[in-house]
């Protein structure tokens, strides 16, 4: 039988209690990116290649063991993953124990409302009619962004995955906001957005689901800093964004609808990764949106083991933010006062 989503609010949703209270706020420990080398040497130096899938998002390293990293390179790896927003690895040797490790060494695991174990979720195969009302399954989200303080860095390892289907396709958040026109760009600084979890408390019930939190709805800013790259990011998110709060319901839901058809569009800002049992997708929450592109295979061929960690409460510096553009043109304006002085300056993309 074809799996079936609804979030009604039915009895089972009513006298449903969740046993957790909710989470309250909190300021994370500096992020590592922070003590990574701003040149990776150490990182780098291992690789055998370095490669960026797309101009925007997304870079392969190869010859690289995620299990064998020293403290230096863990720190430029998040400094990469934070302005690539996505860094892929095949062939890892990693077990489940090294990776909790791992997610523990960047900061305090993150726990799904819906997830079991407390250390990582088990993703599974995306199958059924993706296209019915109030299946978002096969739609655009970053991790569950309707907590106060939503993922950061988020480690993904297929165990194993069918021969063709469930790939992966990311989108880059600093690119969204970057080709939105000035006039969109000064509209949507300062608003929020409110993310909940609604819908999928009511649908984790209705399907047979336990979570341990009530749901939440949170209000964060629709454009955001982001802490390390200093960048203006969209903190635009369709699963979970029920609107915006300072707008009119009208003008909330036409909002609404341009971001996900702004999104949908953007084919150059994204990168589709294909995965192969053993490999790693570790992206930065707060720079991507993500989605498992579902149906098509055998679900029961796809698994995962997915961890993270809480990052820092959403938000907005204008005064010490830039755009992805402004950031070309600063860097490119000063490599030319460089190359003037005689001096060399990093790739415009990085920070
Ligand atoms: C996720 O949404 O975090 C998992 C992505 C996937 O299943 O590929």
């Amino acid at each position: 039988m074809a799996f079936q989503v609804t979030t009604e609010l039915s009895p089972a949703v009513f006298d449903y209690k969740p046993p957790n209270p909710p989470l309250k706020e909190f300021v994370p420990s500096r992020d590592r990116a922070f003590f990574g080398d701003p040149e990776k040497a150490s990182l780098l130096a291992q690789a055998s290649a370095v490669d960026n899938l797309t101009p925007y998002v997304g870079t392969e390293l190869k010859g690289i063991q995620l299990s064998r990293l020293t403290d230096a390179q863990k720190d430029e790896l998040a400094l990469l993953v934070a302005e690539r927003g996505v860094v892929f690895f095949r062939d890892q040797d990693i077990t489940l124990e090294q990776q909790h490790a791992l997610a523990a060494y960047y900061g305090i695991q993150d726990r799904d409302p819906n997830q079991q174990d407390p250390r990582h979720v088990t993703i599974v195969g995306r199958e059924g009619n993706i296209r019915a009302y109030g299946n978002n399954s096969g739609e655009f989200h970053s991790d569950h962004s309707f907590e106060v303080n939503p993922p950061s860095y988020t480690l993904l390892r297929m165990v194993k995955t069918p021969p063709d289907g469930g790939d992966t396709i990311y989108a880059s958040q600093a690119a969204l906001y970057d080709k939105l026109s000035p006039t969109f760009q000064k509209t949507f600084e300062g608003l929020h957005a409110i993310h909940s979890s609604d819908r999928g408390y009511a649908a984790s019930i209705n399907g047979g689901g336990s979570p341990h939190r009530a749901p939440i709805n949170t209000s964060h800013p629709l454009v955001r800093t982001h802490p390390v790259t200093r960048l203006k990011i969209l903190n635009y998110n369709p699963w979970f964004i029920t609107r915006i709060a300072e707008l009119n319901a009208q003008e909330s839901n036409h909002i609404l609808a341009f971001l996900r058809e702004h999104l949908l569009q953007a084919d150059d800002l994204t990168v589709r990764w294909r995965w192969t049992a053993g490999a790693v997708a570790f992206w930065d929450n707060r720079a991507i949106v993500h989605k498992a592109t579902p149906g098509g295979y055998d679900v029961t061929l796809r698994e995962g083991k997915r961890t993270a960690i809480f990052g820092e409460r959403p938000f907005w510096d204008p005064d010490n933010s830039e755009s992805l553009s402004q950031r070309i043109e600063r860097l490119q304006s000063e490599k030319g006062e460089n190359r003037e002085n005689g001096i060399h300056s990093q790739s415009v993309l990085n920070n």
